[in-house]
């Protein structure tokens, strides 16, 4: 079926490692708008990608794609070789859960809870006791300078804090992606470059890999990559080639 040769690889792989996880040949339209128009791209452990571009260009369904929130009309991605966008609601619903970390621009805290609990929940999802779950949690707080406010509900914690909290949650459950949307966008640039700053160190204490969509060219400098979107595509990188197959690169898929 394949009789199309997949593009090049997206550039600077660490030497010698497999991506955990490649989207290759994306595409999603709404409607006549190609929102994604032929994306390639490689995340690695240990190491953040940050994905920026106007409004407008794509990013968030980009994101949505790799992060198995979206289904692609084109193209593939594959998590640790494993092709996941294929599969069914369910399963990947389960991937969300255990291996992928989300921070949003707005935390999405739950507001009965405390910031401890708040944190605790995917590991409560997971099956984790609770005594467990929140001992687990609590861990997260000194390093994100949290300490002392494990009790606080997220209404009586600062915006800085309150997205910190969040960055707790998207890693208690060491994922092997955190995707960040705007995860700064309502923070002033003091507390943006703080919070940004700690999500890198954390994720890369847990050995996730980063991909985070920003408008602020500080957080994507702070990223160790920069891929630029324009109109559904990477700047600088050749689209999908006309009439290429979806999926099943070489070297990526099983
Ligand atoms: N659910 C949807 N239905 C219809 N069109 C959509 C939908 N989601 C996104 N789009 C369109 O797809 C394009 C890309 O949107 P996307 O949200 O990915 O952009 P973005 O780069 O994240 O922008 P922003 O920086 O404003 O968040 C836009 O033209 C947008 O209007
Ligand atoms: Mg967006």
């Amino acid at each position: 079926m394949a009789s199309t040769p997949p593009p090049p690889p997206p550039p600077a792989p660490p030497a010698g490692t497999l991506p955990v996880l490649a989207g290759r040949g994306l595409v999603k339209r709404f409607g006549d708008v190609a929102a994604v128009a032929g994306v390639d791209i490689d995340a690695w452990a240990g190491s953040s990608v940050a994905l920026t571009g106007p409004s407008g260009s794509g990013k968030s369904t980009l994101l949505h794609l790799l992060a198995g929130i979206l289904a692609p009309d084109d193209g593939g991605v594959w998590l640790s070789g494993e092709r996941i966008d294929r599969l069914g609601e369910r399963q990947r619903s389960a991937i969300r859960t255990r291996r992928f970390g989300f921070v949003f621009q707005q935390g999405f805290l739950l507001p009965e809870l405390s910031a401890a609990e708040n944190v605790a929940l995917p590991l409560m999802l997971a099956g984790t006791p609770r005594r467990d779950a929140v001992d687990a949690a609590r861990r997260w707080f000194a390093p994100l300078g949290l300490q002392g406010l494990e009790r606080r509900r997220p209404g009586e914690l600062s915006g800085g804090q309150a997205q910190r909290v969040a960055i707790a949650r998207a890693l208690v459950g060491q994922p092997e992606v955190l995707f960040a949307d705007e995860p700064t966008a309502a923070l002033d640039t003091a507390a943006g470059a703080q919070t940004v700053d700690l999500l890198l160190r954390a994720a890369t204490e847990v050995g996730a890999a980063v991909v985070v969509v920003t408008h602020d060219p500080d957080v994507a400098d702070r990223c160790d990559r920069q891929l630029d979107l324009r109109d559904g595509r990477l700047v600088g990188a050749p689209g999908m080639p006309e009439g290429a197959p979806a999926g099943a690169w070489a070297g990526i898929g099983r």
